[in-house]
């Protein structure tokens, strides 16, 4: 028999207890849009061309999401049910055959390792179908599953169409199922919307099947938490946690430190060497890469970013998209905003922002500076205050400082501008004009005395 597992995973709906304009599939959790985690787990069961995302609502934004990982879609322009949702799929779906996964796109959390144990079982039972169902604390809103004196199933019904009786029931749908794909497909065109949401309900298959002579095995989950759907910003908020509690444990079984884990967001496809210390409140984002030895300091954000060994981010600092060589140091509030390449040893100090600068090793800018669209040298020394003046209003421009510079404090460099090796930039200048290496530029205006001016001042002011 056929065991090959295609999934499908339906994403139609606007999750309209959400209340956003945004389709619910499209919401984060652990840095990842829940349609991305739901797509990445049907690929740990099945290859990229058996796996199917049904998409309605915003199916553009849905389908750029999920372009990368080459997987197929199917539009269900009108949500006329979860079992609609299949029907409309028979040409992608039903010539696939073997085993037809089905399971929701707002469950982020499932493991895969829940949806391989059901496919399992499956295949030894030869039930027509394996249902994935949970004894929840509180089902409201589930699906109830219905069993007969014997314990089989019979069907699942609706939170919406219970008695009371069957609502009393604690055993739910969490919404995972594995079909026979050939009893599937011959069977799902049975399906009704007799029901007060005249929908076609996928649980309904439950019933079809066993009215045609199937059985149906329930597979009941150990760890219901896991599974269960997102339908507002609290339950987002909920897996959105859970998330990041996973990674952190992972980085400190791994050799990292992370003080007041609950504080830190650290992304899934984040990688930190061993022996770095993550601060409270501190956010490791995106494809970032940290070595051996770094300490992140409280309320840092570094978004996409490569750190060498033993490099110290201050406190409140931000990093995005650069890169830092071992042992330097960025911050307290320091900014690298974007496309940076900062040396080993070099120091960026409170107050600094750089943007496309590339610094060289041994250099340091402290305090309070610009240095935008730059290219520094080694050892070079930026005074406080030091801005590169890369923007005319229309264009931007390049700055150059050569190795072992001194560029004094309050140095304004208007850039396209060079400056040679080994020079001296005087403290308040305003450099327009290449400066030749072991210069000293000086561009201010020369100091006036007037003495006893004040003093005459202050006089004149004591008269009636
Ligand atoms: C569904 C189950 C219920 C189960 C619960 C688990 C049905 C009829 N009921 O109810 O037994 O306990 O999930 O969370 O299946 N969707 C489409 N097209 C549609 C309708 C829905 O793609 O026409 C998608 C939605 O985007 C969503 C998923 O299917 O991702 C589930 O739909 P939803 O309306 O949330 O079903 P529930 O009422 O939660
Ligand atoms: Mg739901």
């Amino acid at each position: 028999m056929d065991t090959r597992v295609t999934v499908a995973i339906l994403a139609a709906g606007l999750g309209t207890r959400m209340k956003s304009r945004k389709a619910k599939v499209l919401h984060q959790a652990g840095g990842k849009t829940l349609i991305e985690h739901t797509v990445e787990t049907a690929l740990e069961l099945a290859p990229p061309e058996r796996v199917f995302v049904v998409v309605g609502h915003q199916s553009d934004e849905v389908q750029r999401t999920v372009a990368g990982h080459g997987v197929g879609l199917i539009h269900q322009r009108e949500q006329k049910g979860t079992g609609h949702a299949l029907m409309i799929g028979r040409n992608s779906l039903a010539q696939l055959g073997g085993l037809l996964v089905v399971y929701y796109g707002d469950c982020p959390l499932i493991p895969a390792s829940v949806l391989q144990a059901m496919v399992e079982s499956q295949k030894k039972t030869h039930a027509a179908a394996t249902i994935v169902t949970a004894d929840l604390d509180d089902p409201t809103g589930y699906g109830r599953v219905i069993r007969d004196a014997a314990g089989h199933v019979r069907t699942v019904v609706e939170q919406r169409d219970g008695t009371p009786e069957q609502l009393a029931i604690r055993e739910a749908n969490v919404g995972i199922y594995c079909f026979r794909a050939d009893v599937f497909w011959k069977h799902v065109d049975e399906l009704q919307p007799n029901n007060p949401a005249r929908e076609y309900y996928l649980t309904d298959m439950v019933e079809v099947l066993i009215r045609a002579g199937h059985t149906i095995d329930a597979f009941r989950a150990q760890n219901p938490s896991q599974l269960l759907g997102i339908n507002n910003r609290i339950e987002l908020a909920a897996a959105d946690r859970a998330f990041r509690e996973r990674k952190v444990r992972e980085l400190m079984l791994a050799g990292v430190t992370v003080r007041k884990p609950e504080t830190v967001t650290v992304d899934d496809t984040v990688l930190v060497g061993i022996d770095t210390v993550i601060e409270p409140f501190a956010q490791v984002l995106g494809r970032t890469v940290i070595g051996e030895g770094c300490h992140i300091g409280a309320c840092a954000i570094v978004r996409d970013s490569q750190l060498a060994d033993d490099v110290e981010v201050g406190p409140f600092t931000s990093i995005g998209s650069s890169r830092v060589g071992a042992g330097a140091q960025v911050g307290p509030y320091a900014r690298l905003r974007m496309d940076n390449d900062v040396a080993p040893g070099v120091h960026i100090g409170n107050f600094v922002e750089l943007k496309k600068t590339r610094i060289g090793s041994g250099s340091k800018a402290m305090h309070l500076a610009y240095l935008g669209d730059s290219a520094i040298g080694e050892d070079v020394n930026i005074g406080a205050g030091t801005i590169t003046c890369n923007f005319d209003g229309r264009k931007k421009h390049q700055t150059t400082i050569g190795s072992h510079s001194f560029v004094g404090s309050n140095a304004t460099l208007v850039a396209p501008v060079e400056i040679g090796e080994g020079s001296y930039l005087a403290a308040g200048s305003v450099i327009t004009d290449p400066v030749p290496s072991d210069a000293l530029a000086l561009g201010r205006a020369r100091q006036v005395i007037k003495e006893g001016w004040a003093r005459k001042r202050r006089d004149n002011s004591h008269r009636p």
